[in-house]
């Protein structure tokens, strides 16, 4: 039966660009779209910015600009991204918008109307100097427990305990440093922990969804359980408050002066807005669509950090604005590079633009996500050697390979003819049994299962074809009669049909590859679907190169390279004049370099050793400056050392500072780079101010 799916991704906050986790969950939802439209599916892929909130707001004042200007920036550049990994979604729109205004206002008259909006009092933090209500995250002060200063209003990064912005010691505004107030305001909140509500959830969570199967995944149902409580008597849930007061960049509620929806309310809302937009453009009945009486399924890729809104607030809003409830929320986990986990302001250290200027095959990257991703929530690492080895080894070494040495056997012997001697029963039936097995594997976001079985019959194929040394035989063909001709021709058309296999069932992953063997290799018209396995092929074209093996030293590059191209953009976004203050946090220290290597694996750094004066212990840091300067060169020399920069844990161990040096930012060539050192008689230790 043909199943019509409106699947989305979570609507990426138009106030950065696109980091790493983002691309994989637009990957991971991208394949098992692929591959549902490959089943004849018809799939509605549909995404956004979520352009609306205090962050943006701050953000934008920031760089003297509009909240508009801000958010048009980066959404300008996510084609770059999504077409670079080959992420095809049909259609990217923006909370920001006429539809999802709309749409807010409707789900909120229909959550008002249904007696689940309430009016309330509540105190909170205001800055008054900002004149604005403080969220939790622009409060610092004292941590109550272990006194360490400047901590956020909700958890300490020293102790690790959690709190109430209103525990702090000496709370201030990390906005102006002004000493929050305490003030009343009034907010709305949606009443989730109303009966209806709680009934509901318990309904909606345990039930099954349209295809007879679990809407939640195991880990996600426990989460929920412990919100949810076992029985109603115990129910964890509180209500939402959907409300922010001016300023706030958002949509303004109606019949409620200077109040405005909570980001977190419209943005879920977003995906319907975006839906209803790519409807209106392709003429498609958007209310048909999404009627709640019909087979349409509602499909969410999420992140393990925002379960609560999409498997709680978000079915809750529309099951009682008589809106189709979501049919299947799949969340996975993070992504870390090299163990270390990524901060959601900055990203990973990998930087997926950098990635694609460096040359890198957007299909490496969709192979070695797929080749560990699952259908549970559990974090994925990435590293070089890994990377390197799926690739090479696996991709490059089992499954390409097995095209470049048939079709040359098949070119120079064969004429490009296949043919199968009446075996084609037998091996017809082990193509679509094991092309069944990874179809199957991709429906239920068995990813990293699909590979291994992908990669087994790689093996197999390979095998075959070795044990029966068709190079052997090539050499004793005399004409196109001869036993040995056939049996060449045999052996080179079922790996060729294997192959043909293989490359069915990996195109969901190698978009981009897969269309050149169908279109280029194979002759056909069209992009490969599963049912495709159910022909041999007869005939192939000229075997043209397919792909790239990795090289290390690409790799190390972008690993290297990224963590400053980040910080360069985020400083270029930031306000570029500070205050004198600002510049007195900077511990600037004279050091002298008491010993410097060379770095193994890396083009641009040196490991440094500091002594920075008052019998401190000596400082380890790793400098971008190889380009510049020989080891040798350095020691003995004076520089200005940055003394209470966080530790860095980089790939080749831990940084404990910076040294500053002068360089060209133009040139990127040859860029020549000039050591800081201070006038003579300086000596380690003497304060830089
Ligand atoms: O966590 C985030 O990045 C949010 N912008 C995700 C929103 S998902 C959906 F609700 F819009
Ligand atoms: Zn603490």
């Amino acid at each position: 039966m043909q199943r019509t799916l409106f699947v989305t991704t979570a609507l990426p906050y138009a106030n950065g660009s696109l980091h790493l986790g983002h691309i994989m969950e637009y990957i991971q939802a991208d394949i098992w779209v692929r591959s549902m439209r490959m089943s004849g599916h018809k799939v509605y892929f549909i995404g956004a910015d979520d352009a609306h909130g205090a962050p943006i707001m701050l953000k934008a004042e920031a760089e003297g600009i509009s909240p508009r200007e801000l958010t048009t920036r980066y959404s300008l550049e996510r084609p770059l991204y999504l077409n670079g990994f080959y992420v095809d979604f049909d259609y990217w729109h923006s909370t920001d918008s006429e539809e999802n205004k709309e749409l807010a206002i409707e789900i909120y008259k229909h959550l008002k109307e249904n007696n689940l909006i309430e009016l309330r009092s509540i105190n909170q933090f205001y800055d008054p100097v900002k004149k604005m209500f403080l969220a939790d995250r622009y409060i610092k002060g004292e941590c109550p427990k272990c006194h360490s200063k400047d901590q956020y209003g909700d958890s300490c990064e020293s102790c690790g305990s959690t709190y109430k912005p209103t525990e702090l010691i000496n709370p201030y505004s990390s906005l102006t440093k002004a000493t929050p107030v305490f003030k009343s305001s009034e907010h709305l909140f949606f009443k989730l922990s109303s009966k209806e509500c709680v009934d509901f959830l318990i309904e909606w969570t345990t039930s099954k969804n349209k295809q007879g199967k679990k809407k939640l995944q195991d880990q996600v149902f426990s989460k929920i359980q412990e919100w949810l409580g076992s029985d109603p008597s115990n129910v964890n849930l509180n209500d939402w408050d959907i409300s922010r007061d001016a300023p706030y960049f958002g949509i303004e509620i109606p019949d409620f002066p200077k109040k405005y929806f909570y980001v977190w309310l419209d943005a879920p809302i977003g995906y319907l807005a975006s839906m209803k937009a790519f409807c209106k453009k392709s003429n498609i009945d958007f209310d048909e669509i999404l009627d709640p009486n019909n087979n349409v399924e509602q499909i969410h890729f999420i992140g393990k950090d925002i379960i609560y809104f999409h498997a709680l607030f978000w079915p809750a809003m529309l099951k009682f604005s008589g809106r189709k409830t979501p049919d299947e929320i799949n969340v996975h986990g993070f992504i870390t590079v090299n163990g270390e986990k990524m901060s959601k302001s900055r990203g990973t250290g990998i930087s997926p633009l950098l990635y694609l200027e460096l040359g890198l095959n957007p299909e490496w990257l969709r192979y070695y996500l797929s080749s560990k991703l699952n259908s549970k929530i559990e974090d994925i690492d990435f590293t070089i050697d890994d990377f390197i080895r799926k690739i090479n080894s696996d991709l490059i070494g089992k499954y390409i390979n097995i095209a470049s040495r048939t079709c040359q056997l098949i070119a120079k012997y064969l004429g490009g003819k296949l043919n199968y001697y009446e075996k084609e029963k037998e091996l017809s039936q082990e193509l679509y049994l094991r092309t069944e097995i990874v179809r199957k594997n991709l429906e239920d976001r068995e990813y990293s299962r699909a590979i291994k079985e992908i990669m087994s019959y790689a093996d197999y194929t390979n095998q075959c074809f070795d044990n029966e040394k068709p190079w052997e035989i090539a050499k004793k063909i005399e004409d196109t009669n001869c036993s040995y001709y056939k049996k060449l021709q045999f052996i080179c058309s079922c790996t060729l049909a294997r192959f043909k296999a293989l490359s069915i069932m990996l195109s969901p992953i190698l978009p981009k590859t897969s269309k050149k063997i169908s279109i280029d290799l194979f002759g056909m018209k069209k992009d490969f679907d599963w049912a495709d396995i159910q022909e041999l092929p007869l005939t192939i074209n000229k075997f043209e190169h397919l792909m790239q093996r990795a090289e290390k030293e690409q790799l190390i590059k972008l690993f290297e390279n990224t963590q400053s191209t980040i910080e360069n953009m985020d400083h270029k976004q930031e306000n570029p004049s500070i205050n004198i203050e600002d510049f007195m946090k900077i511990d600037l220290r004279v050091a002298k370099i008491t010993k410097c290597e060379e770095v193994k694996n890396s083009e641009k750094l040196l490991q440094l050793t500091l002594d920075i004066g008052n019998n401190e212990p000596s400082k380890n840091v790793f400098s971008g400056i190889k380009s510049s300067y020989k080891p040798e060169e350095l020691v003995g020399k004076l520089t200005i050392f940055v003394a209470n920069l966080k530790p860095r844990k980089m790939r080749f161990g831990i940084s404990e500072g910076m040294i500053l040096a002068a360089s060209n930012k133009e040139e990127t060539d040859n860029k020549k780079i000039y050591l800081i050192e201070p006038d003579s008689g300086a000596f380690p230790g003497m304060k830089v101010s």
